[in-house]
């Protein structure tokens, strides 16, 4: 059975909470999933495949996503591996353009990546948990939002779960 890590590149928990919704569908579909913190993976052994979940912050990715990229070059190479993003806190479509575009060019940095499957979802702001430099004025003023659409999760998952091969 093929076992699958979603790995996330989350700050404040959306990103991960994600991942952990992500493999529980695709153990639904039966596949063997876990999702775990890019920061928590040591290697790779045992993977046939690799979900990898980003935090979009300031038009880049969070960091912690491109080490991990760096660090399992030679695994990931040889396994499907698949990327979502988060992701646009405001509901406006050019705002997931926009996020896709910083996905898209933090993929670019690793030429040697052929995702099976890329999505972007919207994403979660929680003020009260923001850190210096997250929580300035402007970003505090837009208060608590969620546009994470779990159906279009669970949607993308099940995609997944095909191309993976349950
Ligand atoms: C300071 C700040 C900057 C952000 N910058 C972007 C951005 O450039 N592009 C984007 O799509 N989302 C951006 N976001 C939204 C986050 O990606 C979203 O809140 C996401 O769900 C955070 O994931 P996490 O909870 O796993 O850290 C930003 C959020 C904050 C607080």
């Amino acid at each position: 059975m093929a076992k699958v890590l979603v790995a996330h590149a989350s700050k404040y928990g959306s990103t991960g909470e994600v991942a952990e919704a992500i493999a529980t569908r695709l153990r639904e579909r039966g596949l063997d999933a876990v999702a775990q913190p890019v920061d928590s993976v040591t290697d790779l052994q045992g993977y046939s495949a690799v979900v990898l979940g980003v935090a979009l912050y300031f038009f880049m990715w969070h960091g912690s996503a491109h080490t991990f990229l760096k660090r399992h070059r030679r695994a990931l190479e040889q396994m499907p591996v698949a990327v979502y993003g988060m992701g646009p806190i405001e509901d406006a479509p050019e705002h997931y353009t926009g996020a896709r575009e910083h996905l898209d060019k933090g993929l670019a940095k690793h030429e040697w990546l052929a995702p099976v499957s890329v999505a972007v979802f919207g994403g979660r702001l929680t003020p009260e948990r923001l850190r210096f430099p997250d929580n300035n004025a402007a970003i505090r003023r837009m208060g608590q939002i969620d546009l994470r659409d779990w159906d279009a999760i669970a949607r993308w998952t099940d995609d997944l779960a095909e191309k993976l091969g349950s």
